[in-house]
């Protein structure tokens, strides 16, 4: 496919939503067509989906229930959203993917990783991200800043859960170091987007006004 596709992730509270936010600003002086995407989401069923998952009133959603309702809302996403953009030549920037997938479901819930990895694969339609930047903090940092407004179903699981999650990303840039990049996440939001654009110029030979050329 002919588009750029780049992902974010992290664990809550890493600081990746405004890293995006500040991606898809510089991208806009580019030419290319920027499709700027957020996971759960992002098509009117996957939107659905992402409302029964965060809801802390479903308590009792068992571990298969919920990797399946992932897999689903990104199904919907990769056909309805993705594809045809990546097929434009656009460039799909997504907040989360199917390694959030890997991290949370594998890493923090445990279910085992040959299964999560199957399910990926049918979840994501095979479309691979280009580039993943796997934006790394200090979990006890990271979690007070998530819940300062109230915790969703998964941050209300604690800071044992973030770790884990944490150890499963990092665990997976060393598996596949050429797509997953981790990027130090401390220090003010300038100073990470300066490391953030320093990567995408490197790997996915993204240049943005003037930095990490
Ligand atoms: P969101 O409010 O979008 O969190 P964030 O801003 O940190 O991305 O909520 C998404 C939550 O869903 C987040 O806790 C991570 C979790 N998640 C999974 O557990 N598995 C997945 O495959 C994805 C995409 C997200």
């Amino acid at each position: 496919m002919a588009g750029t596709f780049i992902t974010l992730e992290g664990i809550d509270g890493c600081g990746k939503s405004t890293q995006i936010e500040r991606l898809a600003e510089a991208l806009k002086m580019s030419d290319a067509e920027v499709v700027w995407l957020r996971e759960p989401g992002g098509t009117p069923i996957s939107e659905k989906i992402r409302t029964l998952l965060l809801d802390p009133d479903n308590s009792e959603m068992c571990d298969e229930c919920e990797l399946l309702l992932y897999e689903a809302s990104r199904a919907q996403l990769v056909r309805e959203v993705i594809e045809p953009a990546l097929a434009r030549d656009a460039t799909v920037i997504c907040d989360r993917y199917f390694d959030s997938t890997y991290a949370y479901q594998h890493g923090g819930r445990g279910l085992q990783e040959q299964l999560v990895d199957t399910c990926n694969k049918l979840g994501s339609c095979g479309v691979v991200p280009s580039l993943t930047v796997v934006f790394d903090l200090d979990p006890t940092v990271a979690l007070s800043r998530a819940t300062t407004g109230g915790a969703d179903r998964l941050e209300g699981e604690g800071l044992g859960f973030q770790q884990r999650i944490r150890a499963a990303y990092l665990h997976l840039a060393e598996l596949e170091p050429k797509r997953v990049r981790v990027v130090d996440a401390s220090g003010s939001p300038d100073e990470v987007f300066a490391r953030f654009a320093m990567v995408l110029a490197e790997v996915a030979g993204v240049t943005i006004g003037g930095l990490g050329a």
